[in-house]
């Protein structure tokens, strides 16, 4: 991995996603909209700005050109199919053979098998309802994108975030196939180790092609999880 561009800088995932790489020695292209340039004023002299929407392919081709590596914020803000047309135009038109990274939330399933709680599961149903009436966001968008990329033959990787939050590193999350497996109950991880996980999962050949639901290290059900493994 020497060059690795960023789907979505300028947001709060995308600048901890930015200081990784740039801590890795990755040479970093960010993407934002024009109206965000200014928040990746900190990485100015360190990285180059492509900015445009991230779901137009001409802006898109020029920021992966070369890249062995792209980073995907996928958020489902607006109407306009934003998130499937981003995915959309990464997977088109990234290097042959790069890897590609999404980032998105737990509601996403790959195959089905996951198991979410009564609270995940009302505020998905309530928040999509209010989102889409009121034409803020739209869940099905980030549905759609993940369904079209795990269909794709790129060698992808979606990483699905529990709740967030912000604080110091604990170190990498660990993760699951499924929600609803007992190492993540606890639901919370730090934003900037949800960052980190995306940044290492770009050399991890073991995540190509999963969709790993991650959580916290530091948080009881994963610790509760390592302390089982240990006694056995
Ligand atoms: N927030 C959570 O609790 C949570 C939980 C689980 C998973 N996730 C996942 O984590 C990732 C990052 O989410 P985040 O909440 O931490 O947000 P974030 O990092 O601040 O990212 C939001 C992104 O959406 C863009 N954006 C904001 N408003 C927009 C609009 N109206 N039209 C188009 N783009 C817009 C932002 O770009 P600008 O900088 O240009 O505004 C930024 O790239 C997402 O994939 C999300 O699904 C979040």
């Amino acid at each position: 991995m020497r060059k690795v561009c960023i789907v979505g800088a300028s947001g709060k995932l995308g600048r901890y996603m930015v200081q990784h790489a740039l801590d890795r020695g990755y040479e970093v292209v960010g993407v934002c909209r024009e109206q965000s340039v200014g928040k990746l004023d900190a990485f100015a002299d360190r990285i180059t700005v492509v900015p445009g929407p991230t779901d137009d392919q001409a802006v898109i081709e020029r920021a992966v050109a070369g890249c062995d590596g792209v980073l995907t914020v996928l958020a489902p803000w607006g109407v306009e199919q934003y998130s499937t047309g981003t995915a959309q135009a990464v997977l088109d038109l990234a290097e042959p053979g790069a890897r590609l990274v999404f980032s998105c939330g737990w509601h996403i399933t790959k195959d089905g098998r996951d198991v979410y709680p009564c609270k995940l599961r009302a505020f998905v149903a309530v928040f999509g309802a209010l989102a889409r009436l009121t034409r803020f966001a739209d869940l099905d968008d980030q549905v759609e994108a993940c369904r079209r990329i795990f269909e794709s033959d790129t060698r992808w990787t979606v990483v699905r975030g529990s709740d967030l939050e912000e604080g110091e590193s604990e170190g990498l999350p660990v993760w699951s196939r499924h929600v609803g497996d007992p190492i993540l109950t606890s639901n919370r991880t730090r934003r900037v180790d949800f960052a980190l996980f995306m940044v290492e999962a770009l050399e991890n050949e073991d995540l190509v092609h999963e969709a790993p639901a991650i959580v916290g290290c530091r948080t009881p059900s994963a610790l509760a999880h390592a302390a089982q493994a240990a006694a056995v």
